[in-house]
């Protein structure tokens, strides 16, 4: 951790320019090095820029405070959501890197989608899974066409599955460009998720290699 980048954090710096970058955000009680073999296994060849969430919860580190499961304190998610989105900024002046596709899990999944509500320049899209809507209220925010997965479980005892569904309907209602796959399986993620993953990452990185350079970000 340094003073410029508030984080700790671990970044592996891509061996493919053509790749976006992919902010690694792990779920309750995980770890900058969580998702680092998830994030090679659906981008192989990106940049992997990963913090840890600095919110203790017993020990566990989390990206914002909750009240209680699922009851979200909704003033600490708008603050950290701020604070991620100056950290993603930082770390790009640092490792020279691009804006960045998120990929979060559970409550990283939750900060992600709080980031794109709050301040969606920081992200060039976002692979969100077991993710609800963090905020009940959503100010106006232009999305404009940035792509969005997000991946439910259909058996996921944590997150409910209107959740993922308001979630999905205000990323839409903002211009975002969101896919919403439920997948068989819980909280925990299966193969299923990555495979879809992946695919949607290579078909987004295929679109954005024929749009004209000044565009692209
Ligand atoms: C949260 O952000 O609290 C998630 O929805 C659940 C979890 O991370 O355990």
């Amino acid at each position: 951790m340094s003073p410029d980048l508030p984080f700790i954090h671990h970044f592996e710096p891509g061996a493919r320019p053509d790749a976006p970058p992919l902010l690694l955000l792990h779920g309750t009680g995980g770890n900058e090095h969580d998702l680092t073999p998830l994030g090679r296994m659906i981008a192989p060849g990106a940049a992997l820029l990963s913090p840890r969430g600095k919110v203790l919860e017993n020990g566990m580190p989390r990206f914002f405070r909750r009240l209680a499961e699922g009851v979200f304190d909704e003033e600490d998610v708008r603050r950290r959501a701020h604070e991620l989105a100056d950290f993603i900024a930082a770390a790009r002046d640092r490792y020279g890197i691009g804006v960045p596709v998120a990929l979060g899990y559970s409550n990283g999944a939750n900060i992600a989608a709080a980031v794109l509500l709050l301040r969606p320049e920081q992200l060039s899209g976002a692979i969100l899974m077991r993710a609800t809507l963090p905020l009940s209220q959503v100010a106006d925010v232009a999305l404009a066409g940035k792509p969005v997965l997000i991946l439910s479980g259909a058996a996921d005892p944590i997150i409910a599955v209107d959740g993922a569904a308001r979630l999905a309907a205000a990323l839409k209602a903002a211009g975002a460009a969101v896919a919403h796959h439920t997948v068989s399986a819980g909280h925990e993620l299966a193969q299923a998720d990555i495979a879809l993953a992946r695919a949607w990452l290579e078909k987004r990185q295929a679109e954005a290699a024929q749009e004209p350079t000044a565009s692209r970000g």
